[in-house]
């Protein structure tokens, strides 16, 4: 019985439906709350705090088909793609779950009745492994279910005992292999020859019992559960009766659209496997929210769109292709996932960008790839090598080890991973402030923050540096930095600018510029009046004025990160943020530059939020509830396990330790300045707020009342009273040329009566005005048709300038030379010139002697005839 892979998946939720489970629909690629995986690799992800019992469901067994990246993370599979039949990064996961119902019976039962009743799999062709110690699950399978003591095989090792990741739920496990046939190569699991092709596995039942904590104990789960797993590419093969994942409807239906878009007909060849695989993972990661990137989750994606783009390249592709898939993949999958449809153009879009991009140094970086390969001793690509390309022509490591890989040769991975170092490092130090306290200065001291409530607080002085030296008092004149045990002052962090302002104390005062952190010290930088020494106590106040400022800026900012996601959409991730007294500046993840009318739209909704003047309210969460309860944190960044939120309404709630207004209604106004491009699929936005927004909003309209006033309307008209005058203008220079023409050719028709004849030459020489110099050249070509056999010169003055010209019919080449003749006349001018023979120009700086300049020519021709 052949039954199509959606005929299965549907097979499959019917069948556990029927037997009480809940359906539950697939979860995001993207892990809401769970800082600890990478993407969702496994059916059980959105699951795991029912199984922890912090979560509790309306229903103990559910049902679900989960869409899967195993690419990057734990589960990682994305260098096997191509070289084998069964690996992918992107797949999808059947699975039946029970929190704390049935356990490992029912779960057998099930799944030996799914696979040989509902898809009426040959019994013989099936056989088990089970955790080596786990008698019970042997006894199920040899007893209830009856199976042949020698098709149950113990294996001892971690392939028989599931975790999520490094921590979690887990627990021992039981897997159920389909035999492919003698005709494959392959032994049993366990066997020497088990990592052959003939006996595949297809699901695999875990038996949750345990909590994997970090340091590697095993907390006992509330209740032993069930999470099963069975990969719908793979029993689709069997029941295709195909050997290869990549040979079924779904992959076969890519491939041949793969091969008709890129215009090839070697539909063996594996890039096209490689690429049907990965226009799955990388439309639905694009679907969830994820932008290629430099790092993180967006880092994976482009690695895989890169590696696609590569083998598209070598099967010839001409033109960018990748994107062109989409529809293909909708047409496959959009029933099963409407949100892929929904999110078509989007994903075509990204995917388009990233290809092009690629694009432009794909072949460069090939070429630089092939030089070094031709020249390489040994099979070690040197990790130099690879971070060039990876450097110079965005490639990512795994793709030259791809390439290398399709040559028998390896790339020096920790090599490479130094020469990022390195790299990482250079860039630190580029991006560091003028001083650079942080690399020069360290400090053990530990200063508390009062400035979340306080503007002044008085504090002991606990550590003193002039220049880069540790010092225990600062004089008159010096500059230095003043650690206290505790201060108002914000050090610069979060994008936050630090505060400036005073530490006063009865013998002088400090004067601070700027305000930095030192490991856990903060750092006041600045210059001394008067005297200070270790262990004064001073009255230390910020300057309220800029920290008011900065403030709305922020919580601004806040309020502009929730609205870019409204409007664009929830890929928009903070790239960067500075935050100073004068304005905002927000960089963030987008493949495209907005539109007038989506910049309209943010600053309409940032307003809106001002207006509602919501209270800000900042609690302190331990980060995994501040995570689950939709606290928008940066992927990758290492926060404290108790985190500081910050909300406002509904509308934003960000982790932050900056300082904010009281009600967003403080913010006042919000306009946005400028949106622009920074980097591949990073845009800039910067903004200002209150006062600063106010002064920018007069300063314009004040020019627009002025520049009304000049046109004589009033601001709604000067669009249209300025598109008039733009018109009229281009009206006026048409007439303008029109009558320079009319002129130009009225005065030559005068100069035509002053042609001299010098033995049977006509001779033409003359001084214009009010002529264009451009318009000479056409001039003596005009002459030259109309006197047919003739020697021209022209000069026309302009302001302190001599434009000359010299013209010579074909016929008289052999006598005159026009480079000579107008060289004879701009000598007399303070000039020089020359050029071809029948036609020369040349410039002069004296008008006051072109008059007699032109009158010597014929002369000087007339010795030449
Ligand atoms: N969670 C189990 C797996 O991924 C079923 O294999």
């Amino acid at each position: 019985m052949s039954m199509t892979t959606a005929e299965i998946r549907g097979a499959f939720l019917n069948y556990f439906a029927a037997n009480g489970h809940q359906t539950v629909a697939t979860s995001s690629l993207v892990p809401t709350n769970d800082p600890t995986l990478l993407f969702t690799n496994a059916g059980m992800n959105q699951f795991k705090d029912v199984f922890l019992g912090s979560d509790k469901r309306s229903y103990n067994r559910a049902v679900s088909s989960q869409r899967c990246v195993r690419a990057g993370g734990k589960h990682n599979d994305l260098e096997n793609v191509g070289y084998t039949a069964r690996h992918h990064t992107f797949f999808e996961m059947l699975g039946n779950f029970s929190f704390g119902d049935y356990f490992k019976v029912d779960a057998i039962k099930f799944a030996w009745s799914f696979l040989t009743e509902e898809l009426k799999l040959p019994k013989d062709k099936l056989l088990v492994t089970i955790y080596a110690e786990d008698d019970e699950a042997f006894d199920i399978w040899a007893k209830v279910i009856g199976i042949p003591e020698h098709k149950i095989i113990r294996i001892a090792t971690s392939d028989n005992f599931w975790s999520m990741g490094d921590t979690g739920p887990c627990g021992p496990c039981s897997e159920i292999f389909y035999d492919h046939g003698e005709h494959i190569w392959g032994g049993p699991p366990g066997s020497p020859e088990e990592d052959g092709d003939r006996f595949i596995e297809i699901w695999n039942l875990v038996f949750m019992q345990f909590n994997r904590q970090s340091d590697g104990t095993m907390e006992p789960l509330p209740k032993p559960s069930i999470d099963t797993g069975m990969g719908l590419e793979r029993i689709s093969a069997i029941m295709q009766n195909v050997h290869s994942n990549y040979e079924i409807d779904i992959f076969t239906y890519l491939i041949s659209e793969a091969a008709k878009i890129i215009g090839t007909s070697s539909l063996e060849d594996k890039s096209l496997r490689v690429i049907a695989d990965h226009i799955r993972s990388c439309s639905f990661l694009v679907c969830d929210g994820v932008i290629p990137s430099n790092e993180g989750r967006g880092y994976v994606l482009r690695r895989i769109i890169r590696r696609a783009v590569r083998h598209g390249n070598k099967l010839g592709a001409k033109d960018v292709f990748f994107y062109r898939l989409v529809a293909a993949l909708v047409n496959q999958m959009g029933e099963a996932f409407p949100e892929l449809r929904e999110q078509q153009t989007l994903v075509e879009k990204v995917l388009k960008t990233e290809e092009e991009q690629f694009s432009r140094t794909l072949e460069r970086g090939m070429a630089i790839l092939n030089e070094e390969l031709a020249v390489l001793e040994g099979d070690v690509i040197p990790g130099t090598v690879v971070f060039k390309l990876y450097d110079t022509f965005g490639f990512p490591a795994d793709l030259t080890n791809d390439v290398a890989r399709e040559k028998g040769l390896k790339i020096d991975e920790e090599g490479f991973a130094q020469a990022m170092a390195e790299q990482r490092k250079r860039a630190q130090q580029a991006s560091q402030f003028d001083t650079d306290y942080n690399e020069q200065l360290k400090s053990e001291q530990v200063s508390t923050f009062t400035g979340y409530a306080q503007n002044t607080s008085n504090a002991s002085v606990v550590e003193l540096f002039k220049g880069s030296q540790q010092v225990t008092n600062l004089n008159d004149g010096d500059s230095g930095v003043v650690i206290l045990d505790q201060t108002p002052f914000y050090a610069e962090s979060g994008g936050q600018a630090g505060d400036s302002g005073e530490l006063t104390l009865g013998s002088g005062v400090f004067v601070v510029s700027d305000t930095v952190k030192l490991g856990h010290a903060i750092a006041h930088v600045g210059h001394m009046q008067g005297s200070l020494k270790l262990g004064d106590v001073v009255a230390a106040s910020f300057n309220p004025v800029r920290r008011e400022a900065i403030k709305l800026n922020h919580s601004a900012t806040h309020l502009m990160h929730a609205a870019l996601k409204q409007v664009l959409g929830s890929h928009v991730n903070q790239k960067g943020s500075l935050v100073t007294d004068e304005r905002l500046r927000f960089d963030f993840a987008h493949f495209e530059g907005m539109t007038k009318d989506q910049i309209s739209q943010v600053e309409k909704l940032v307003n809106e939020q001002i207006r509602a003047n919501h209270l800000l309210q900042t609690k302190l969460m331990n980060l995994d509830d501040a995570k689950a309860a939709g606290a928008m944190a940066l992927f990758g960044e290492k926060y404290e396990e108790d985190v500081r939120v910050v909300s406002m309404g509904e509308f934003s709630m960000e982790l932050c330790g900056g300082t904010h207004v009281s009600s967003t209604g403080d913010i006042g106004l919000f306009k946005i300045l400028s949106e622009s491009g920074i980097a591949a699929g990073v845009r800039r936005i910067e903004a200002v707020t209150g006062v600063g927004a106010i002064d920018l909003m007069q300063k314009q309209f004040n020019e627009l009342s002025a520049l009304a006033g000049l046109l004589k309307t009033e601001p709604a008209n000067l669009s249209s009273r300025i598109a008039l005058l733009l018109d009229q203008n281009k009206q006026f220079e048409k007439e303008l040329h029109k009558l320079k023409q009319q002129l130009a050719s009225s005065k030559g028709n005068d100069l035509l009566n002053n042609v001299l004849e010098i033995n049977g030459v006509k001779v033409l020489a003359a001084h214009l005005e009010g002529v264009e110099s451009q318009a000479l050249r056409a001039m003596v070509d005009e002459f030259k048709n109309q006197l047919g056999s003739a020697v021209i010169v022209l000069g026309v003055a302009e302001q302190d300038k001599v434009s000359l010209i010299a013209g010579v019919s074909k016929d008289l080449l052999s006598k005159v030379k026009a480079g000579e003749l107008v060289n004879f006349v701009a000598q007399q001018v303070g000039g020089k010139g020359g050029g071809r023979p029948d036609m020369a120009q040349a410039g002069g700086s004296q008008p006051e002697n072109l008059a007699a300049a032109i009158a010597s020519v014929a002369a000087w021709v007339a010795k030449l005839l």
